[in-house]
């Protein structure tokens, strides 16, 4: 492609662009497509020849754009946000264009000192203590797993990075049971196995129970085991529940645990100081993430990962061949020893340009207004006697459920609200997923897009209420 192209073909991207923006609400949520519709659609082999531009581009419109989830409507309540916005949409473009490796300060210096500044920036404006330093992961899965495997070599002085597991390696992780199934992954990856995983009760707020954690752990020393570390959750995927982190840290101080906090979702709503009370105990953690690609007006990739101590991070993973050598040494940052991946993309960039366009005071506005929908929902959810609200709402997550009372049988429950999440979300009107909270089926309603208004909840809320009637009828 000719740079005269490229130029050409860029405005009419960047055209596309703003338009899918402004009328995104237009499209259906969740596409209405079937298994293989689009792979039929794709040619068996790729093409010879060079292709033009044009033909690529309507390809693109018309087979890739309609199989599309479109989590940028406004009217996405489903999983979790994954909201970006404008300023952050034109970094990625500028990161693109750019290409760089950001692996090392050398091939890359103002990669790695944005990011520097920018996670300083981060730390404070979600009031964790400056003891804690920043680096940008591309998951709250990979940061986590840094955490475990940091966390597994500072307890064995890194004898297992030199030598492997050996017998006294008897390594146990705790999370709750609504914990996020990364931990688990990240349990399995890190060689501990998934059966030294112990998943801790929950309370009826579906947050970690203290006294059943110390339990697992003074059973676990009994047994020969090595307790190593506790994941708390502030925020769970299912409902938002939010550990009890200072009492979790005090077992973690007594028992010589390490604490890892994953703040994947919720991390966003600490930029709000009524939020903060989550952190109570923040001073026990080790390591702490949170997603700003989540909910915070970020394009995904963007995990922000906070350790108390860089030292043990760099020498779980720092390995320096040759051809990487660079003659500024201990000088600078450099973020190829700071997780798993050599190669990083410049994910500062829009972070920086997120934060510089919002301001803290914007990003506050929208997210406080965000919360604000979530409560004003869960109220109304409360007024029905047809639906019952299944969990506290913390934050911006409502989970509910459907139950007439002409319905008591549980299993029936079940698949009643099963059958009116699939009947909404075929409408394309919006998006819900669900889980399952004590056993009961719940749908979860996320509000946390960066265009969505008071009316996209109203309008969503008449039509759930108004589907779950029929459904009864
Ligand atoms: C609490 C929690 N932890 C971790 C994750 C995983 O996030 P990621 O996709 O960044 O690995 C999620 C995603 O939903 C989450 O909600």
């Amino acid at each position: 492609m000719e740079n005269s192209e490229f130029r050409r073909y860029a405005h009419d991207v960047v055209d596309w662009m703003a338009d899918y923006l402004e009328n995104v609400a237009s499209y259906p949520v969740k596409p209405q497509v079937t298994p293989n519709e689009i792979l039929d659609k794709l040619p068996m082999s790729p093409p010879k020849c060079a292709e033009n531009f044009e033909s690529l581009f309507r390809d693109f419109r018309d087979i890739i754009v309609p199989g599309m989830t479109h989590w940028q409507h406004p009217s996405f309540f489903a999983y979790f946000p994954a909201n970006n916005s404008s300023p952050s949409i034109l970094a990625e473009m500028l990161t693109a264009a750019m290409g760089a490796q950001c692996m090392s300060w050398a091939t890359s210096p103002a990669a790695t000192e944005l990011e520097e500044r920018v996670m300083e920036w981060v730390r404070d404006m979600i009031g964790l203590p400056p003891a804690f330093t920043g680096v940008i992961q591309d998951t709250a899965s990979t940061a986590t797993l840094c955490s475990i495997l940091t966390a597994r070599e500072a307890r064995s002085h890194f004898a297992i990075n030199e030598e492997g597991f050996s017998r006294e390696h008897r390594f146990t992780v705790y999370c709750s049971t609504e914990a996020h199934s990364s931990i688990e992954k990240g349990t399995k990856i890190a060689g501990i196995g998934k059966n030294s995983l112990r998943k801790v009760a929950v309370d009826e707020r579906f947050a970690m129970r203290p006294e059943a954690l110390e339990k697992a752990i003074v059973a676990d020393i009994g047994k020969g085991l090595v307790p190593l570390c506790v994941v708390a959750a502030i925020g769970t995927t299912g409902s938002t529940a939010i550990d009890p982190l200072k009492q979790i840290g005090e077992i973690c101080r007594r028992h010589n645990l390490w604490l890892h906090v994953d703040a994947a979702l919720a991390g966003s709503a600490l930029v709000l100081p009524e939020t903060r009370w989550m952190l109570e105990g923040i001073e026990f953690a080790d390591t702490f993430v949170f997603n700003p690609h989540k909910w915070m007006f970020t394009n995904f990739d963007c995990s922000a990962y906070f350790v108390r101590d860089p030292g043990a991070l760099i020498r779980t993973f720092e390995i320096l061949p040759e051809y990487l050598k660079t003659p500024e040494g201990e000088r600078v940052n450099n973020y190829r020893d700071w997780g798993i991946q050599l190669g990083r993309r410049f994910r500062a960039l829009k972070l920086w340009f997120v934060i510089r366009s919002y301001g803290v005071e914007g990003l506050q506005a929208r997210i406080r207004d965000h919360m604000r929908m979530a409560q004003k929902l869960s109220e109304t959810i409360r007024r029905d006697p047809d639906f019952e609200v299944l969990a506290p709402v913390p934050l911006n997550t409502v989970c509910f459920r459907f139950r007439p009372s002409r319905l008591s049988d549980e299993e029936a429950l079940n698949r009643a609200n099963a059958n009116l999440m699939e009947r909404l979300n075929h409408t394309g009107r919006l998006f819900l997923t669900h889980t399952k909270l004590n056993g009961q089926y719940a749908l979860r309603f996320v509000v946390g897009q960066t265009t969505v208004q008071q009316h996209h909840v109203d309008e969503a809320w008449d039509l759930i209420a108004k589907t779950a009637r029929e459904l009864n009828d």
